[in-house]
């Protein structure tokens, strides 16, 4: 068995004093419902390759990987030079830059069919971009999607009952629960003339990480086409497993794909990507187009660093890393551990999640706080992963092992 990393925290010292300091200026002392941990996270201080150090000097092994955006770990030396690069030339500028297009070229050859694409700075952007398209496109309002899933903080999506969301919001999205075919044929009944899209996450996160049946994706796919609503599926996370995210292996071609996380090589992005009839709806020569700005879309900074990154992670990084993904899970679930996911993509389950993620932390893996998502990176050696199991291990087994 691999030796784990240094395990419980030693000194708690600088931690504590951010924690002091960052909650007199900040909720909680943070800016991100995702990276808080009760009763108050630690702090990163740098990163490198498959480890993460906190401002306490703690090192552990990064299976977060910044919610599954960082697929070659942090600060990839090919990465931070594609960046450094692209920064001496100006890191943002009011004319677009060849940039794009040679990112947009790459994404549509990864996808291999004809699709344009529009970028934002997150996914939560890229869907409000998807949904607006989608019902300028139809001229329709509704908006059906999986009950329970994640999609980001627009308010057209998150879950009912949110604060601060308006009811007539609310009312213009309908949710379907995952693998439902009997609500979402009734959806369509009922509603056939004012569905815009479906959007939908293939595998889900919040719900449990386990992809949706295939009946259930044909079932969208065919009540979508017959009212004339369009298919969005959002890969955000996903898009880790395959070149052309996981809508290839149900063999659907969504009307919008939404990406963001990992095509960004570790810098802020989104994007939305689909036919060109449809993202025509953002012509600025239509008479009545989207009119859309976006004065950090598409930078040249993240069109370089996703560029490098992605054309890092081609077929064979991403089925290897789906095959390091697959063993984990596989010894995880012989040893009666609760997990699920695909490929370099798990989810861990515990009643108490906030104390298993601190014994984790101790043990020296970082693993998703609040969500128990792990997302593999290339960074990580076979030493890492055999730690990461054996904690995980440790510290889920229900035998006690
Ligand atoms: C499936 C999915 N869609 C959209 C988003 C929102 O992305 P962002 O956090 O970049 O706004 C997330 C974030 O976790 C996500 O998991």
């Amino acid at each position: 068995m691999a030796e784990v990393l240094p395990s419980a925290p030693v000194s708690e010292a600088r931690n504590e004093e951010l924690r002091r300091r960052g909650a007199r200026v900040l909720p909680r002392g943070n800016s991100r419902v995702s990276s808080y941990v009760s009763p108050a996270p630690p702090y990163a201080a740098r990163g490198d390759g498959a480890i993460v150090t906190d401002v306490d000097g703690h090192r552990v092994i990064d299976c977060n990987n910044n919610g599954t955006a960082l697929v070659h770990g942090h600060a990839h030396p090919r990465v931070i030079q594609a960046a450094l690069d692209a920064m001496r030339q100006g890191t943002s500028f009011g004319l677009p830059s060849e940039a794009e297009i040679a990112f947009a070229e790459l994404l549509t050859h990864r996808f291999g069919r004809t699709m344009q694409w529009r970028f934002a700075n997150s996914g939560s952007e890229a869907v409000m971009m998807a949904v607006r398209a989608a019902r300028a496109h139809t001229g329709r309002d509704l908006v059906v999607r999986i009950g329970g899933a994640y999609h980001g903080t627009y308010d057209q999506v998150v879950l009912p009952r949110e604060p601060g969301v308006p009811e007539a919001v609310q009312q213009a999205t309908l949710s379907v629960a995952q693998d439902d075919e009997a609500a979402m044929v009734e959806a369509f009944r009922v509603h056939a003339e004012r569905i815009a899209a479906v959007l939908v996450d293939l595998m889900p996160g919040r719900v449990r990480l386990q992809p949706l049946s295939a009946a259930f994706v044909e079932t969208v796919r065919r009540e979508a086409e017959a009212a004339g609503a369009l298919v969005v599926v959002d890969e955000v996370i996903t898009y880790r497993l395959g070149l052309a995210g996981l809508q290839a292996e149900y063999g659907l071609e969504a009307d919008l794909t939404v990406l963001a996380k990992c095509i960004g090589g570790g810098f802020p992005v989104g994007a939305v990507g689909g036919r060109p009839e449809i993202l025509a709806c953002f012509d600025p020569e239509l008479q009545q187009p989207i009119v859309w700005g976006g004065t950090f879309n598409a930078n040249p900074v993240t069109m370089a660093a996703g560029s490098v990154a992605m054309a890092m992670y081609d077929a064979s990084a991403i089925e290897q890393l789906n095959r390091h993904g697959d063993a984990l899970r596989g010894a995880l679930e012989e040893a009666g551990i609760e997990v699920t996911g695909r490929g370099s993509l798990l989810r861990l389950f515990a009643d108490d999640f906030d104390k298993v993620w601190w014994e984790l932390y101790g043990k020296g893996i970082l693993v998703g706080p609040r969500s128990g998502l792990v997302a593999l990176s290339t960074a990580m050696t076979g030493e890492d992963l055999d730690v990461v199991r054996e904690v995980i291990l440790s510290v889920l087994a229900r035998t006690g092992g």
